[in-house]
This record gives C-alpha cells, sequence and structure tokens, in this order.
C-alpha cells in the first residue's frame, strides 16, 4: 500500500467513524455507487453548497437560481443527445468472471484484470438510468444525468419571468444520476451524487470576455474553499477529448490522495449547441430579445462542479496529522465556513451541575447566534479536545470554576477558548464570544 493509498484509506475511515459517510444501504451489504452522508457529512455538504450559492447567486446581480425536476420529459434527452451514443461509456465483459469494465479505463481491453480470461467485443452501454412514470408505466423518462438541462429547458420561463439583462446566468444545485459501470473511489465515481452548474448566456462576440471573468471567479470559489495551488491544476481541454460542440474547455483538476491530479469541476464554452437542440425538437422560441427588438439565441459558458468530488478535495486538504504537547494526531484543518461546528461548547467536570448549568447558558446562546455549535461533555477535556480536532471544529470553550469566578472574582465570566490548529488556549469574556467566533 502506498502512502497516497494510506492517507485515502485514513480518511474513509475517519468519515466512518465520526458520522461523515458511510456505504449506502450499509447493513444489506451496500449497493455499489451510492453513499449515505451522516450528521456531520450533511453539515459540511450544506455548508459546501451554502458559500457556493452565497458565492454565484446572493452576491451577484447576474445570476438567477433554479431548482428543476429531477424527471423530466424523454424529449428533453433526445434533444440533448444524452439518449444516443455521446453519453454512453464502452463496456467489455469478462467471458470467464463475467466482470464488467469500461474498455477506456484498461491498459489492454482483451484481456481481465481480474482473473486474465478473454474480454468480450466493447459495447456502448447507456449511462442513464431509466424509469417509467405513471400508474400504466407506458411513458419513460430517466433520473436527470446532469442539471444543466433542467437549466436550458427554463431558460425562456426566467427570461419571460425575471426579465434579465444578458450576460446573466441560471445557476441550480441538485442530484444527478449516472449508471457508471465502474464506479471506484470513494466519491469519486459514484452512481448518485449532487452537481452545482452554472449556465452563463452571453453574446457570441463577447464569449472570451465572460470565458475569462468567469474563469477568475472559479478560481476565486477554490481559493474560498481552502484548496491551494499546488494541489490544483487547470488542464485545457484539446483534440479529440473536446466536445465537438465546445470551442474551449477547461478541466479544474484536484491532487486527490489516492489518485493524483483528476478531475474536480469543469468549464466549457458550449457555443449555442444546448439551445438550438431543445429550439429544433421543441419549437420553443428560445431567443434573448434585446430592449431595440433585436432577437438572437444566446451562446452559454458552463462551470460545472461535482458536491461529493468537492467533500473530497476539501477533506484531503484539511487533513493533517502533527504532534502536539509530545503526542501524534490527526485534524481537520477546515476553513471555519465550511467545518461542521464552528465551537464545542463543555463545562470542565460534567458532575458538577454550577459548571454545566454555566456551561448550558453558553452553549444556548451561541446556539442561538451560530446554530452549528457542539455540546460536548464526553470524557476528560484532552479527549474532547481529540475528538473535536479529528471532525475539525475550529474552537473548544471550556466553562471552569473561574468562570464562576468563586475563588478570583477578575475572571468571572471569563471562559477558555482553545484553537484547533496551535492547541492554544485564551481567556475570553463570555459577551466578546461571538465576535470573536465570527
Ligand atoms: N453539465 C456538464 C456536466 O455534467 P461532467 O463533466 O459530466 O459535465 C460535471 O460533470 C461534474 O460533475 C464533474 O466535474 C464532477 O465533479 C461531477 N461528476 C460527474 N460524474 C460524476 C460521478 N459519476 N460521480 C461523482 N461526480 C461526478
Amino acid at each position: 500500500m502506498t502512502e497516497k493509498d494510506t492517507k485515502m484509506d485514513k480518511i474513509v475511515s475517519l468519515c466512518k467513524r465520526r458520522g461523515f459517510v458511510f456505504q449506502g444501504s450499509d447493513i444489506y451489504g451496500g449497493l455499489k455507487g451510492t453513499w449515505d452522508f451522516g450528521p456531520l457529512g450533511v453539515a459540511l455538504n450544506n455548508n459546501i453548497k451554502r458559500e457556493w450559492w452565497k458565492m454565484f447567486v446572493d452576491s451577484r446581480e447576474d445570476i438567477y437560481g433554479l431548482d428543476a425536476a429531477i424527471l423530466m420529459n424523454e424529449k428533453v434527452w433526445k434533444a440533448s443527445g444524452h439518449t444516443g451514443a455521446g453519453f454512453s461509456d464502452p463496456v467489455v465483459v469478462c467471458t470467464e468472471c463475467n466482470h464488467r469494465f469500461r474498455a477506456d479505463h484498461l491498459e489492454d481491453a482483451t484481456i481481465c484484470p481480474d482473473c486474465k480470461g478473454k474480454l468480450g467485443d466493447a459495447k456502448d452501454f447507456n449511462l442513464m438510468f431509466e424509469t417509467k412514470v405513471g400508474a400504466e408505466g407506458n411513458v419513460k423518462s430517466y433520473l436527470r444525468p446532469e442539471t444543466a438541462q433542467g437549466i436550458f429547458v427554463n431558460f425562456k420561463n426566467v427570461v419571460d419571468s425575471m426579465s434579465p439583462k444578458i450576460p446573466f446566468g441560471i445557476a441550480q444545485i441538485g442530484k444527478a444520476f449516472r449508471n457508471e459501470i465502474a464506479p471506484r473511489e470513494f466519491l469519486f465515481r459514484v452512481r448518485e451524487f449532487e452537481q452545482m452548474e452554472i449556465e452563463y448566456f452571453v453574446k457570441e462576440e463577447n464569449w472570451e470576455e465572460e470565458f475569462q471573468k468567469l474563469l477568475e471567479d472559479i478560481r476565486a470559489w477554490h481559493k474560498h474553499i481552502g484548496l491551494s495551488d499546488k494541489n490544483l491544476r487547470e488542464v485545457e481541454v484539446e483534440g479529440n477529448d473536446l466536445a465537438h460542440y465546445s470551442k474551449r474547455t477547461i478541466d479544474f483538476e484536484y491532487n486527490y490522495p489516492s489518485k493524483g491530479f483528476d478531475e474536480l469541476a469543469g468549464f466549457a464554452y458550449r457555443t449555442d449547441h444546448d439551445l438550438q437542440n431543445h429550439i429544433k425538437a421543441s419549437g420553443a422560441k428560445l431567443e434573448y430579445i434585446e430592449p431595440d427588438g433585436t432577437r438572437f439565441v444566446p451562446h452559454v459558458l458552463e462551470p460545472s462542479f461535482g458536491v461529493g468530488r468537492t467533500f473530497t478535495a476539501i477533506l484531503s486538504e484539511a487533513y493533517t496529522e502533527d504532534e502536539l504537547n509530545g503526542e501524534t494526531r490527526t485534524y481537520l484543518k477546515l476553513p471555519v465556513h465550511l467545518a461542521p461546528f464552528r465551537a464545542a461548547v463543555s463545562p470542565l467536570l460534567k458532575n458538577k451541575p454550577e459548571l454545566v448549568e454555566k456551561a448550558r447558558e453558553v452553549f444556548r446562546m451561541l446556539k442561538t447566534e451560530f446554530g452549528n455549535i457542539a455540546w460536548d461533555d464526553n470524557g476528560n477535556v484532552g479527549k474532547r479536545y481529540r475528538r473535536q480536532d479529528e471532525i475539525g471544529t475550529p474552537y473548544c470553550i471550556v466553562i471552569d470554576f473561574d468562570t464562576l469566578g468563586e475563588e478570583n472574582p477578575d475572571m468571572k465570566d471569563t471562559v477558555t477558548v482553545r484553537d484547533r490548529d496551535t492547541g492554544e488556549q485564551e481567556r475570553i469574556k463570555i459577551e466578546d464570544l461571538v465576535p470573536y467566533l465570527t
């Protein structure tokens, strides 16, 4: 096992032990390619999505939110090309052990990597999950394989209801489903995942200028969530890898512990390909009309992010082992705005009612203010610090006898605040805690 594998294994194990991520359908032996987010995983996921929405929707005037249905009319996927070869992967099946592989992921697509048997010919396998709608079951539908098409089919609704000025974008966060042939590597390639996507509509002649601006915004996002430059790289997609309709695509790659650099997010100039396809197939007038009456079909820039891959990158970046006071420890160096808990509050001793009462008072005050505050009175203070370090809680607040001010009135209503990264402790007045933690 390499050092990289070990780090990823440790992260996956921490995720299970501390309630971030569990195997989907665990007690029934799991379901491949599905994962369930536990209490801390939901908190981290929600923080990622909230920060993304704040940055790309709430803090801007030019991007509008949308939440489209997962089930869509079959015609959407015919028009978008997803029912055809464009959304299929080549699958090969072993003639001996029946195991399946993605042919394009094998070095030799004729020999089974598991049993060395002979592999059959590659066949196209469509990645969409098909389903039936209604009691008669005669209406075919699909679980959406990307959130983007929900945006394109609502283009006219948003333009008619919001009268946006071009350039403008429509953003959506939601589930997507792909029947991946070989789900693997924790949350990296799964069958049910979440995307955060923007379709940004521009005049054709302005695409390069707008591309550059959005590129800067994507870079700012990755900084905001704490990913370091050394673990990120941008790859210009070229030649056969570039979709035929795209004039420029950049893949943002992250240096994952187990596999090295691989895709985290994508940014594509998709021309007017999608809107034109939907115009042809639906007959709808998906145009933008200028105040002077000029009509045109906008071109599109598409930043597309996976929540699960972002989650994995953030945890990989944050996972740290160091030595503190002569002991090795593991901690998650998560930015405060992403950590599941902003702070943990505890009484020094849980069998002293006066300490517990004061600690509950501080806890309630902070919980009302921030929401994500933990109460932790398990074990001794040292154990609590280790536990909170491991889940990335930036501050631990301890209420002790000095807080009560019985022996030393000067210390009354002060608490100890311990910093996760340095282990250093400060004495802070209770009334200063909110600004301190903000
Ligand atoms: N609308 C464009 C689109 O869907 P994509 O490159 O297929 O493009 C965008 O997907 C992002 O969604 C990827 O960069 C990745 O973060 C995430 N993603 C795609 N397939 C995934 C899978 N099977 N498991 C986890 N994340 C996935």
